[in-house]
C-alpha cells in the first residue's frame, strides 16, 4: 500500500523541502520505492535542493495534462525517484495545484512512499497538497510566530480528514527563546515527533546539492532525520552510540525528547 504524505508548514522557510529531500533519501536507502513531488506550484525548489534545477518535463506538464505523470518523473542520482515543478514564470502562472489530487491517486500503488513536498500558506496549492495526502507532517521553527502558523495548517489538515501524523520540529537552537516541545505541542494538539536542531552540515549539504543524510550522514540531523523515517515505516532505528551522545543519553534515561 502506498502512503501518501504531504510535508508542510503554515510559514515558508522552515524546512520543508529540506524533510522531504531528506526523508525520501532515507527512505530509499532503507529499500522503499520513494516518490518526492515539487508541489510548490509557484516557489519550487525541490529541484535546486537536488542539484538539478531545469527538467524537460514537470508536474505543470502533468497538470495541464501536457505530460504524463511517468515523463515528469526522474531518478535522481540517490536513486530516489523525484517529480519537480517548472521554474518559467509562465509555468507558474498556468497552474495552481488543481488535479494535483487525481494526479496522485493515479500513482498509488507505483510507489512505497510518496513524499509530497508542500508549499507554505493556505492558499490553494498548499491546500492541495494536503487534500492530495492521506497523511501529514507539520514542520515548524521553535518561534512563536512559526508555531501560530503551523496551527492553521493543522486546522485545515484536521477540516479536510487528513490524519496528522506529528509535528516535525526543526532548527531548534537551543537559544531560551525557542519554544519547548511541551509549548509546540500544547499549542499545536499534536505530538511533536521529531526535533531537528540547527546543524550547519544541512546548510553545507544545501551547497553541494545533496541530502544531508548523504552528505554527512553520522550528523545529528541525520541520524535524527533517518530515525524519523524508520518510524514513518513502522520500523526502529538505532543510532550508533559512537556518534551520537544523545542516543545513549536516550538509552541510559529512557527518553528520546531533546
Ligand atoms: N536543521 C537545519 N539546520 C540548519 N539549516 C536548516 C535546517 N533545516 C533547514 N535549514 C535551512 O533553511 C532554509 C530553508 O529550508 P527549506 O527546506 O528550503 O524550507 P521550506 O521548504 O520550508 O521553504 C535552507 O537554507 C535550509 O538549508
Ligand atoms: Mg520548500
Amino acid at each position: 500500500m502506498t502512503q501518501v504524505i504531504a510535508v508542510t508548514s503554515g510559514k515558508g522557510g522552515v524546512g520543508k523541502t529540506t524533510l522531504s529531500a531528506n526523508l525520501g533519501a532515507a527512505l530509499n536507502d532503507m529499500g522503499k520505492k520513494v516518490l518526492v513531488v515539487d508541489t510548490n506550484i509557484t516557489t519550487p525548489n525541490l529541484g535546486f535542493h537536488l542539484g538539478v534545477p531545469l527538467y524537460p518535463k514537470t508536474i505543470h506538464d502533468v497538470l495541464k495534462g501536457e505530460a504524463y505523470p511517468e515523463e515528469a518523473t526522474y531518478i535522481h542520482p540517490t536513486g530516489l525517484n523525484i517529480m519537480p515543478a517548472g521554474i518559467s514564470i509562465t509555468d507558474m502562472k498556468s497552474c495552481d495545484g488543481t488535479g494535483l489530487d487525481n494526479m496522485i491517486l493515479d500513482l498509488v500503488g507505483e510507489h512505497d512512499v510518496i513524499l509530497l513536498d508542500g508549499a507554505a500558506g493556505l492558499g490553494k496549492e498548499g491546500l492541495s497538497s494536503i487534500k492530495a495526502a492521506d497523511e501529514m507532517i507539520i514542520v515548524t521553527n521553535p518561534q512563536l510566530a512559526s508555531v501560530t502558523d503551523a496551527l492553521k495548517a493543522v486546522k485545515m489538515g484536521e477540516e479536510m480528514g487528513t490524519h496528522i501524523i506529528g509535528v516535525v520540529l526543526n532548527r531548534k537552537t537551543g537559544k531560551p527563546s525557542d519554544l519547548t516541545i511541551e509549548e509546540v505541542e500544547a499549542l499545536l494538539g499534536h505530538p511533536v515527533i521529531s526535533n531537528i536542531h540547527e546543524n550547519d552540515e544541512v546548510q553545507d549539504a544545501l551547497a553541494s546539492k545533496t541530502p544531508v543524510v548523504h552528505y554527512a550522514p553520522d550528523s545529528k540531523a541525520s541520524h535524527e532525520i533517518k530515525r524519523l523515517a524508520s518510524s514513518l515505516i513502522g520500523q526502529e532505528y538505532n543510532v550508533p552510540e559512537e556518534n551520537n551522545k544523545i542516543g545513549l543519553f536516550s538509552k541510559l534515561f529512557g527518553f528520546f525528547r531533546r
